[in-house]
C-alpha cells in the first residue's frame, strides 16, 4: 500500500529501544515525525540520530514526538545509542523502533528493494494529531537528511492549520506568508489585522500572524 498525504496512517505494535510501542496510543494528541534508517552502526545514520537528539527541544516546542526506526533488534539499538552519544556529543532521548521483522517498514513502504535490498531507505513521515499523513520524504541511504528543513515544514503545516495561511518559496520563520486561495481578500483583511498586500487577486501576502 502506498501511503498518500491526508491518509490516516496505519497503527502498529512494535518493540523499541524504550520498550514496546502501540503507535496511535503512543502518539496521543501530538504530532509525530517517524523516520527510518538503513541499519544500526552505520555512519550517516549515526550523525542523523545525533542531530535529532540535539534538536529534540525544538520538536518538543512544536508538540512533535520523535520516533526513529532501524531494522535491528532493541539490544543492538542500545549498543549503537552508546556510540551515538559518545561520537555525536548528545544523549539520544527518543525511541528507536526495533523493526527486525520489517513489520513497520513493510506497512509504511520503507523498503525499496531496487535501491537497497532488505534494508530501509531514509523515509520520513510527518503525522498530525488526527493521525493524518502530512508529509512524506524519501532520501537514499547515502544522503543524510536536513532536519532543520523538517522543522521548517512543521512550522509551515502548523501555521496553515492555525491561521489559514500558506508559506511561499524558501519561507523562514518571520517572513511574510501567503493568504490561502479559499479566503477572499475582503475576508483576509478582517482576519489579518497586520495588513494584506494584494500583489495579484490570487497572490495576497500578510505578515506572519503569530509573530
Ligand atoms: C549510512 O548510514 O552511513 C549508510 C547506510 C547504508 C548505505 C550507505 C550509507
Amino acid at each position: 500500500m502506498t501511503l498518500q498525504l491526508g491518509d490516516v496512517v496505519p497503527d502498529f505494535q512494535q518493540a523499541s529501544s524504550m520498550g514496546d510501542i502501540s503507535f496511535h496510543e503512543w502518539a496521543g494528541d501530538s504530532w509525530v515525525i517517524l523516520f527510518s534508517h538503513p541499519a544500526d552502526y552505520t555512519p550517516v545514520c549515526t550523525t542523523e540520530l545525533g542531530e535529532v537528539a540535539r534538536l529534540k527541544p525544538e520538536f518538543d516546542k512544536r508538540n512533535v514526538k520523535v520516533l526513529a526506526l532501524s531494522v535491528d533488534d532493541a539490544e543492538s539499538h542500545k549498543g549503537w545509542i552508546n556510540d551515538i552519544n559518545e561520537t555525536q556529543s548528545c544523549s539520544v532521548n527518543y525511541p528507536i523502533l526495533a523493526d527486525g521483522d520489517r513489520k513497520v517498514s513493510d506497512l509504511y513502504g520503507m523498503i525499496h528493494p531496487n535501491s537497497l535490498n532488505n534494508l530501509t531507505v531514509r523515509s520520513v513521515f510527518i503525522i498530525d494529531p488526527q493521525k493524518k499523513l502530512r508529509l512524506t520524504l524519501t532520501y537514499p541511504a547515502s544522503t543524510g537528511r536536513n532536519f532543520p528543513e523538517l522543522l521548517r515544514v512543521i512550522d509551515s503545516l502548523q501555521l496553515t492549520d492555525n491561521y489559514q495561511v500558506a508559506t511561499p518559496v524558501n519561507w523562514k520563520e518571520g517572513d511574510d506568508v501567503v493568504v490561502v486561495p479559499s479566503i477572499s481578500t475582503e475576508e483576509a483583511k478582517q482576519k489579518f489585522p497586520k495588513g494584506v498586500t494584494e500583489v495579484k487577486p490570487y497572490l495576497r501576502m500578510t505578515p506572519q500572524p503569530n509573530q
